[in-house]
């Protein structure tokens, strides 16, 4: 593949509360400690690819694999630190939306420490700006690998991807998060890779509630590409990943067992450095093996982008 890769999504500020055990309805508690990061989880995938490019199998030699990013921010605090991150991480960010009238996306994590297991709230803020009009001058036609998520509106989800399908240029599809209401309805076929975690390739198969595990995973990803995905990568947590092609049969990429602190942004970290390594190499095992060990090696740290480590 030829071009940079082009990530399209959210900016968020994380705002991270540990805690022994989670409030329930009506309970509040107290003692939680707090990690601050940059989020968003088209930015934390942008930033992932960034981090790990130099180390990119089948990249021997470069310093990092060239990320550009299209997205929203507001202008005020929120988004400092994430410019300062973009700029540090030599991310390209010349379509990225600053805007006087809205904020910053926030979330409110809560996580388990004991299990590292996590909560999102998000109030999108200017994500709900990145509309298909406003991605009219993205340069996605001139990119070698798109890849997008489901944390900005549908529209423009639906366009950038239509638009690289017609240019030729492949896309990875992280489908997160998605409900009825945010499908963006995208024609599978227009789609080289899904990575759907257990949730979320529920929701694709229209069994909403239910969630995809190990034992089902090989046929929950048969059922995808019958739909006409190119290749499908279930993301499993601590198990790993599924990886599934056409004439293939479906394999599991087991993770290496970690003491897991932390694991909000892990499914980014698996995809941004999936899409780095396939835009190097194209060899989609070798892809899926370099983004379970750098996803698993982040949720050894806290927080979301604090925990990329630079590869
Ligand atoms: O995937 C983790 C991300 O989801 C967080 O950074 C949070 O902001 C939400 O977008």
């Amino acid at each position: 593949m030829t071009g940079p890769l082009l990530v399209v999504g959210s900016v968020n500020h994380d705002l991270i509360f540990r805690h022994a055990r989670l409030p329930q309805a009506g309970e509040t508690i107290s003692g939680a400690e707090l990690f601050t990061s940059c989020g968003g989880k088209g930015a934390n995938q942008a930033v992932a690819a960034a981090r790990c490019g130099a180390s990119t199998p089948g990249a021997p030699g470069r310093t990092a694999a060239p990320v550009l990013f299209c997205g929203a921010i507001g202008n005020d605090s929120h988004a400092e630190a994430q410019l300062r991150t973009f700029e540090e991480d030599e991310i390209d960010i010349r379509h990225l939306l600053v805007l006087d009238d809205i904020h910053t996306g926030l979330s409110s994590i809560w996580v388990d420490a004991g299990t590292g297991d996590n909560r999102i709230m998000n109030a999108p803020g200017a994500n709900r700006r990145l509309t298909a009009d406003a991605l009219a001058e993205a340069p996605i036609e001139d990119a070698g690998l798109l890849l997008i998520q489901n944390e900005t509106p549908a529209d423009g989800v639906r366009s950038a991807v239509g638009r690289a399908h017609a240019a030729g240029v492949p896309v990875i599809w992280n489908p997160a998060p998605i409900d009825e209401a945010s499908d963006p309805g995208l024609d599978p076929r227009h789609v080289a890779w899904v990575t759907p975690n257990e949730v979320e390739c529920a929701v694709l198969l229209g069994r909403h509630g239910e969630r995809i595990d190990v034992e089902s995973a090989a046929d929950a990803a048969s059922e995808l590409l019958e739909a006409g995905y190119g290749g499908a990568v279930l993301t499993l947590g601590p198990a790993g990943v599924l990886l599934a092609e056409p004439g293939s049969t479906p394999t599991l990429v087991p993770a290496p067992k970690v003491d897991a602190v932390d694991t909000t942004g892990a499914g980014d970290a698996f995809n941004g450095a999936f899409a780095a390594a396939l835009l190097a190499s194209s060899d989609s095992r070798q892809a899926a093996l370099f983004g379970v060990r750098y996803a698993s090696d982040s949720v050894t740290r806290h927080g979301t982008q604090t925990s990329f480590a630079r590869w």
